[in-house]
């Protein structure tokens, strides 16, 4: 039989979750929405990059092998690298020292990608949980992702620290959009009004910036019960609200036409990591 040749596969979409304020739920909803790709039959691969307290790991149970710079500096494969979790979701663990890296070359950046060839070729989606706060490394995370996944809960200091964030990156490093994600609010109509309190303040002083609701993720038991279990909610649970929700968020970040076309996937991930250490400040 004549094999046909495959469809091109697109580019990775690259999105960051991030927050401001810390302990809002991105790794949780991170974990949770890679799970509901995957059902979707999407490939995921998160980026645990939470440099000081990276948990993706203990929220699956799982143990991190080798740090991230020993396969970019080509002293181990993406394969020996990457945590295959249960329900076939691949985790590369928080990477200390990236910071530290020089420009990848154009050598390099041509091995990482066949590197990714040989593990399972080029995902559908690379999300990078990053730490709270604004710090360099936050930063650096976000520049590297040309889509931003911004979580907050509705208490002031969560939207102020999340607008915060919005604004650093619109103000000193040119990002402009920005998919706002509130968790453990009561119901859409409370989601609003979170979404329409920091998207009025950007519309006032960051017109260039534009925000969109992605959804919203409703406070649930099931949450802290799956995190005992070091199981993800959407996997263990998955008749509960919160991964309902989940499930819709995953569906509608399908239905949204990255920035440009999303061209660009892994090699300009892998560019923007050599470049982006460069424009942190
Ligand atoms: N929708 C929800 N309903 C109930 N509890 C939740 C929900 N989302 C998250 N939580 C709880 O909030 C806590 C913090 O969650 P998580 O670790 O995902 O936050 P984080 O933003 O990644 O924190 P950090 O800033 O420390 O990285 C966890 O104990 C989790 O069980
Ligand atoms: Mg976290």
């Amino acid at each position: 039989m004549p094999k046909f040749p495959e469809k091109p596969k697109k580019p990775a979409r690259v999105i960051s979750v991030s927050s401001g304020k810390g302990g809002v739920g991105k790794s949780n909803l991170t974990l949770s929405l890679s799970y509901a790709l995957t059902a979707l039959k999407k490939k995921v691969l998160i980026w645990d990059a939470d440099l000081g307290l990276a948990n993706t790991d203990v929220l699956l149970g799982i143990r991190a092998k080798h740090p991230i710079p020993d396969w970019l500096k080509g002293e181990k494969t993406l394969s020996e690298i990457i945590l295959e979790a249960p329900g076939g979701v691949s985790i590369l663990p928080a990477a200390s020292g990236i910071l530290e890296l020089s420009d990848i070359t154009g050598e390099e950046k041509a091995r990482l990608m066949a590197d990714f060839d040989d593990w399972k070729g080029e995902p559908d989606f690379l999300l990078i949980d990053t730490a709270a706060g604004i710090g360099q490394n936050v930063i650096f995370f976000n520049l590297v992702a040309p889509e931003h996944i911004v979580v907050l809960n509705n208490e002031p200091t969560s939207i102020t620290d999340a607008y915060a964030l919005i604004k650093a990156l619109v103000t000193k490093y040119r990002q402009k959009g920005f998919y706002v994600l509130p968790n453990m609010v009561g119901d859409l109509r409370e989601a609003k009004e979170v979404f329409k309190l920091i998207s009025d303040v950007a519309g006032q002083y960051l017109p260039q910036a534009s925000l969109d609701l992605l959804g919203f993720v409703p406070r649930d038991e099931a949450v802290p019960s799956a995190v005992k279990r070091q199981t993800p909610f959407f996997h263990l649970y998955p008749q509960a609200e919160a991964s309902r929700k989940i499930g819709e968020v995953a569906r509608r970040l399908l239905s949204l036409e990255p920035p440009g076309g999303g061209g660009g996937g892994l090699a300009l991930f892998l560019d923007r990591l050599g470049a982006g250490s460069l424009s942190v400040n």
